[in-house]
């Protein structure tokens, strides 16, 4: 019954045709991906690219979330899986991602998504195997990507054989496994997180006669940390990924893991102390590998679980993400400059995680409640909008499809302090699906062509598809989708291309310091720097033109070369007061460097 006993299959299981963990072929290469996606072109890395053995990689990367289960299919269920992931390694390599996050595939009743595991060191049969996972692991390492798998640390499914275990017979081995009361009176002050299903976080179970303890669906009882062999099973879980080769993981929903009365139940020491033994574990069995915790958290509570440098290595900057959305709707920086002045310093070897949009709804958990109904009324006008304390929508939805905002908030995202996550289709500017239950309509198939039924994401008959592919002007696939873009020089999916190249050739942004610059609320302006590196960002949050006048004291006599941006040359520093105008929601990256990379000095 124990996961860790479960070993990895070393042979391919039938069914599976083995992938070759071959180095990929010379570049540039225009080649097809598979017959189902004619137009997709791929320029593959430089043969053998590999990954490179910087400790630090994650402070430099940008990641890229997939869901595997709407991204490829490779064997015509509908269903996406790993096999159809590899397929589009090559595009993400093409992209320039440097790390696939992938949500939960261990088995699961999937009845949310994947995070409900029946099974910690399995894999979900429709999505492959063992030996399809240790082929993704090298496929992508033979292009330079790396792999950090979720990992569930706080609950199982109420399938999981534990919990079964656990209601049958109280005394026996797995009884102590989960937090089992006769009442459902304990921890009164910790909230409800699904609050739109849930009505307690205690559920009576017909079979032991008791409540068990739960944070998030009634059907995902959370496990007991007090338990010390709790503990053990999921360090050996994190073990057996580990030795496959992930490159580490995102913690699920990690304030959660110990409950204590009089308290909220989140954040608690306890929980520090059992991540530091995850951290300690991983740091002295598989160094280089990450830790990236997902703790929706104010700043100063999420700063916890840095450790000094020995809890986790990354951490989601929740509350700044809100705020990019508000800045952007009232044309001010304020929100942004003033969460990002009360967010701490990290110790040298940890790093923020960024993003827009993920797999989720957009979370407005970590804002005032003045600020979340003006976020709702702003971005979810209709109630079918609206999930718990959020919003289920996309990118491109949310910003009206306005593709002068897209790359704006991406600019932003890329800029900001951290290392930024991307969503799978949000470089296309994919829309969604308000009318598909829970978060499923953020979920729906990555459009690789305009051919329907199937855009390239699978072959199978659409009524087999979880989630149908969107149709409909102008989010379908027959409007959005990567072999167009991929196609068109002017393309959002281009532009994002063009826009990660320059942050990878940078390691200012992964590394440098930041410092806000005073300028008008209508502009978000800051710099990064590292050593005689400088890059000023300036971003107009505003639907009208705006002059940017900023501070270049010391840059006098210089003229900064445009990394990106809407503009296409800046002018020269003359005095210290220097102006550009930006166009409405334009922004631009200005590099000045020593000695004078593409800035040159005018004599
Ligand atoms: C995941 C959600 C999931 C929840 C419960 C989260 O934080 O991102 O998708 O529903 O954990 O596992």
């Amino acid at each position: 019954m124990t996961d860790a006993t479960h070993p990895a299959s070393t042979e391919p299981e039938p069914g599976v045709i083995p992938q070759p963990a071959s180095a990929p072929s010379a570049s540039p290469v225009h080649a097809p991906l598979s017959p189902a996606s004619p137009t997709i072109q791929a320029t593959l890395p430089a043969p053998g690219r590999g990954l490179n053995d910087d400790p630090l990689w994650y402070k430099k990367a940008v990641f890229y979330e997939v869901w595997v289960r709407s991204f490829r299919d490779s064997t015509g269920t509908g269903t996406g899986d790993l096999n159809g992931l590899i397929s589009r390694l090559d595009y993400l390599a093409w992209l320039g991602v440097d790390c696939i996050w992938i949500p939960p595939f261990f088995p699961s009743p999937e009845r949310d998504g994947g995070y409900d595991v029946e099974l910690f060191t399995g894999i979900q049969v429709q999505l492959g195997t063992h030996q399809g996972m240790k082929t993704l692991l090298d496929e992508a390492h033979a292009r330079g990507i790396r792999v950090i798998s979720d990992f569930v640390v706080n609950h199982t499914s109420a399938d999981h054989p534990w919990f079964i275990a656990s209601r049958e017979d109280p005394d026996g081995e797995y009884g102590d496994y989960y937090v089992w009361r006769d009442d459902d009176t304990g921890y009164p002050d910790a909230r409800i997180i699904f609050i739109d299903t849930e009505e307690s976080n205690w559920t009576f179970d017909p079979v032991r006669k008791q409540f068990y303890w739960h944070r998030f669906y009634s059907h995902q009882p959370d496990l007991n940390y007090e338990n010390p062999k709790v503990v053990e099973e999921i360090l050996d879980a994190l073990r057996f990924w580990l030795d496959l080769g992930v490159d580490g993981f995102r913690l699920d929903a990690v304030p959660y893991l110990i409950e204590d009365e009089g308290t909220n139940c989140e954040n608690l020491p306890g929980t520090h102390d059992i991540l530091k033994r995850i951290r300690a574990m991983v740091d002295e069995e598989y160094p280089g590998r990450m830790l990236l915790a997902e703790a929706n958290q104010w700043p100063n509570e999420v700063v916890e679980y840095f450790g000094d440098g020995d809890e986790f290595h990354m951490a989601f900057h929740f509350p700044v993400m809100p705020r990019m959305f508000m800045a952007l709707k009232q044309g001010s920086s304020k929100a942004i400059r003033e969460i990002l002045a009360d967010t701490p310093e990290l110790p040298e070897n940890c790093q923020w995680a960024t993003f827009l949009r993920n797999h989720d709804e957009l979370t407005l958990e970590m804002v005032t409640e003045e600020e979340r109904q003006y976020l709702w009324n702003e971005y979810a006008p209709v109630p079918k909008m609206r999930l718990n304390l959020g919003i289920r929508r996309r990118l491109a939805p949310l910003l009206d499809n306005d593709e002068r905002q897209i790359r704006l908030m991406h600019a932003m995202l890329l800029a900001l302090p951290g290392s930024p996550v991307l969503y799978y289709g949000d470089e296309i500017g994919m829309g969604d699906n308000i009318w598909l239950p829970d978060r499923d309509g953020v979920r729906t198939p990555m459009q690789w062509t305009s051919e329907l039924p199937g855009a390239g994401f699978s072959e199978a008959n659409s009524y087999l598809f979880p989630k149908p592919i969107p149709c409909v002007p102008p989010f379908g696939a027959q409007d959005v989708n990567v072999a167009d873009q991929q196609a068109n020089p002017d393309s959002l999916l281009n532009w994002l291309r063009e826009i990660l190249a320059q942050r990878r050739k940078h390691e200012v942004f992964g590394l440098g310091d930041f410092q806000q610059i005073d300028c008008d609320d209508s502009i978000l302006a800051f710099s990064r720097n590292q050593g005689s590196t400088h890059v000023f960002c300036l971003n107009n949050l505003t639907a009208w033109p705006q002059l940017a006048e900023v501070k270049m004291a010391g840059f006098e006599g210089r003229v900064p070369a445009v990394l990106s941006g809407s503009i296409g040359e800046a002018p020269e520093v003359i005095t210290e007061d220097y102006r550009i105008e930006l166009p409405p929601y334009g922004y631009v990256w200005l590099l000045f460097s020593d000695p004078p990379a593409n800035d040159s000095a005018r004599n």
